[in-house]
């Protein structure tokens, strides 16, 4: 591997259970991939943009001439793309917020989902262009969702595992650490997620 990408989506800093598992993670990955370059996007500090409209012009122009118009408002998707592109992993860890991902995430999934680079569209429907990559989902949320009643109420894991798959990642292995805020499994919520860690296939 030479590269991997690690996206931290919390805001609570210390008090994060994704970023502790995610710390047991990098920990893990930097032992088993030590040559391996680590690119680290935390979207709570380093916030992004909503798309506008110079930048969906850009993005997703039919017209070759309008799109190099806006070329500009482009800057900081291109670059966030390249950034994906050039990773063989991808990490996102984040919280269940309202039963789905905070915008937070959702800012960054608008600006490297494009048209002509991280998929096509193709005559038998749409190509990923993002090929060749694992991705590495690690969700914290209040509730355990991974079975009983909230089970369908889990919007997190199916919408990243339908966003990575529509753009070529299908390799993508989730650690769950559910459960912070239920009496019965908050105390063992972190532990477990860091033991399913130490299983995951690297
Ligand atoms: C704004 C907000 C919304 C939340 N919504 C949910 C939710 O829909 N379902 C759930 O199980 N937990 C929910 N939680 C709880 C978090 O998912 C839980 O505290 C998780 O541990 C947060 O991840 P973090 O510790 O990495 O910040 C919510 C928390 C916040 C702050």
């Amino acid at each position: 591997m030479k590269q991997a990408l690690i996206i931290e989506v919390s805001p609570r800093g210390a008090e994060s259970a994704s970023r502790e598992v995610t710390e047991a993670l990098s920990a893990r990955l930097e032992a088993r991939f030590p040559e391996a370059r680590f690119v680290r996007r935390d979207l709570a500090n380093d916030t992004l943009p909503h798309l506008d409209i110079g930048a969906l012009k850009a993005i997703s122009s039919k017209d070759p001439l309008e799109a190099e118009a806006n070329k500009q408002s482009a800057v900081l998707s291109d670059k966030l793309t390249e950034e994906l592109l050039a990773s063989d992993l991808l990490v996102i860890a984040t919280p269940m917020w309202n039963f789905g991902i905070p915008s937070l995430l959702k800012a960054w999934i608008d600006l490297v989902v494009r048209p002509g680079r991280t998929f096509n569209y193709a005559k038998e429907g749409v190509v990923g262009l993002a090929r060749n990559k694992k991705a590495i989902l690690v969700l914290a949320s209040g509730g355990v969702f991974t079975e009983g009643p909230w089970k369908a109420w889990d919007f997190v894991e199916p919408y990243l595992r339908t966003v990575l798959g529509f753009i070529g990642i299908e390799d993508v292995q989730t650690v769950r650490v559910q459960g912070t805020n239920m009496p019965a499994h908050a105390k063992s919520a972190v532990p477990n997620a860091v033991a399913a860690v130490e299983a995951l296939s690297l």
